[in-house]
């Protein structure tokens, strides 16, 4: 099993939330978050950042993120899908993270690992 930890503008969340439908994934966690990546923030063509009037390094943008973990063989399709939807040719896209996850419980039945999913 794998989490899939996705981070994207939160306009891109109904999206993907329907790739995830469509690919039949089991559940998901949503929150909301504040990021930055490489251009820290910086939204316009200046390259200061500022936040009511002041100056500051890195600006923090409100973004979602997505946390689904799933069996080996969906990462590949989640993550084309999700590329081939969200990708535009500017800054910003957001970013995939994936990790492996260990184990899986469901509480009410005790199944483990994929059954729990
Ligand atoms: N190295 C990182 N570590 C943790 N979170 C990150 C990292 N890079 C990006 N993020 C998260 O992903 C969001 C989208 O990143 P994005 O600006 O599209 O990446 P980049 O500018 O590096 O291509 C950021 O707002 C932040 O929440
Ligand atoms: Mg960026």
């Amino acid at each position: 099993m794998k989490e899939i930890i996705m981070i994207v503008k939160p306009e891109k969340l109904e999206t993907i939330k329907s790739i995830l439908d469509k690919l039949n994934c089991g559940g998901m966690t949503i929150s909301t978050v504040m990021g930055c990546g490489t251009q820290k923030g910086v939204v316009g063509e200046t390259g200061v950042n500022q936040i009511r009037g002041y100056n500051t390094t890195i600006n923090l943008l409100p973004k979602v993120q997505i946390s689904i973990v799933v069996k080996d063989n969906k990462v590949e399709d989640i993550i084309s899908e999700v590329r081939e939807n969200v990708a535009t040719d500017k800054v910003g896209d957001g970013k995939i993270f994936i990790r492996n996850m260990e184990d899986a419980v469901r509480i009410r039945t005790g199944e483990r690992g994929d059954k729990a999913l």
